[in-house]
C-alpha cells in the first residue's frame, strides 16, 4: 500500500496520510501521532508536542543514502519545511560532520522540531528556526547545502518560486538543493497513485498539486541553480539534486 503524507491539521493537530485507494488516515489510523520511544526519552510537556509522520519511517533511509552522497562532508545544510522533525534527527545523527538547521513556517511544526531535538540531544542538530520558504527575506545569509522534502506540492506555487529564489542566494558556487516528493514528467503523471494525489491534494488546496518536474527545472535555471540528478525513489517519489552554478 502506498501512501502519502499530506501534513498536519491544526484542527485534529496529527499528521494525515492517505491510501492509494484514497482512504485517508487521520491519528491512530494512519500510525502513532507520537513516537512511542519518546515516552522514555522526553518529559511529558515535550511528549504531547512531538509529531509522528508515518511516511518518515518509510522514506527517511532511501533518502539519507542520497543525502550522504550529495551533500557536502562538513557545512550547515538549511532544511525547509522540516515538518515533524523526524528527517532532521535521523539526518544530523547520520551525518554529524554536518551541522543540521531544521525550520518550517507553521509554529505547530516548530514546536514539534524541538522536542524531538531535545530528546535527540545531537550537537549538530540547531533549534528550529521560523522560514516561510515564499518570503523576500530569509532568517539566514548562507547554507552550504539546502534540503525540502515534501513541500513542493503541498504548498503553492509561489512558495516554490521563493525556495528557488533563496536557494540562489544563499548558496555558494557548487551549493546543493535537494528537493525530494512527487512530480510530473512530460506533462503526465508517472503513476496512477500521483494522480489521484495530485486530485487529492488539489480538492484540499487549489493551490497545491503535483508539479512538473520541467516547470521546476526551468525556474531553477532562472535562479542560477543547475538540474544535475533526477532519482527515482520508493512509492513513485523522485530525488531531484541541483547545484548552483559558478
Ligand atoms: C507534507 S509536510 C512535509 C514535512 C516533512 N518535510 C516531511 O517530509 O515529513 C509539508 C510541510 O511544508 C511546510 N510548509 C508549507 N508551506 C511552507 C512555506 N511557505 N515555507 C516553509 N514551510 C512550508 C508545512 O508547514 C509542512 O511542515
Amino acid at each position: 500500500m502506498t501512501r502519502r503524507f499530506l501534513g498536519f491539521s491544526p484542527v485534529f493537530a496529527s499528521w494525515h496520510s492517505r491510501a492509494a485507494n484514497g482512504t485517508f488516515l487521520f491519528g491512530s489510523r494512519g500510525g502513532p501521532l507520537i513516537c512511542p520511544m519518546y515516552w522514555h526519552m522526553t518529559k511529558p510537556s515535550d511528549f504531547t508536542e512531538a509529531l509522528t509522520s508515518p511516511s518518515v519511517a518509510r522514506n527517511r533511509d532511501p533518502i539519507l543514502s542520497v543525502l550522504r552522497r550529495v551533500l557536502p562532508p562538513t557545512g550547515q545544510v538549511l532544511e525547509i519545511a522540516s515538518g515533524t522533525g523526524e528527517h532532521a534527527v535521523h539526518f544530523a545523527a547520520a551525518l554529524p560532520h554536518l551541522t543540521w538547521q531544521p525550520t518550517d513556517r507553521d509554529e505547530q511544526a516548530l514546536r514539534s522540531i524541538a522536542a524531538h531535538r531535545e530528546a535527540s540531544g545531537l550537537p549538530n542538530l540547531l533549534a528550529p528556526r521560523v522560514l516561510d520558504a515564499a518570503a523576500a527575506e530569509w532568517p539566514l545569509e548562507w547554507a552550504d547545502a539546502i534540503v525540502a522534502i515534501n513541500m513542493v506540492h503541498i504548498s503553492p506555487w509561489r512558495v516554490t518560486q521563493g525556495l528557488m529564489a533563496g536557494a540562489g542566494l544563499i548558496l555558494p558556487p557548487g551549493g546543493v538543493l535537494f528537493l525530494y516528493g512527487a512530480y510530473k514528467e512530460n506533462g503526465a503523471h508517472t503513476a496512477s497513485s500521483n494522480e489521484a494525489f495530485d486530485l487529492d491534494l488539489r480538492r484540499r488546496n487549489p493551490e497545491w498539486g503535483v508539479r512538473d518536474l520541467e516547470s521546476v527545472v526551468d525556474l531553477a535555471r532562472e535562479h542560477g541553480l543547475d538540474h544535475v540528478e533526477r532519482l527515482q525513489m520508493p512509492s513513485n517519489n523522485l530525488s531531484l539534486v541541483f547545484r548552483r552554478s559558478g
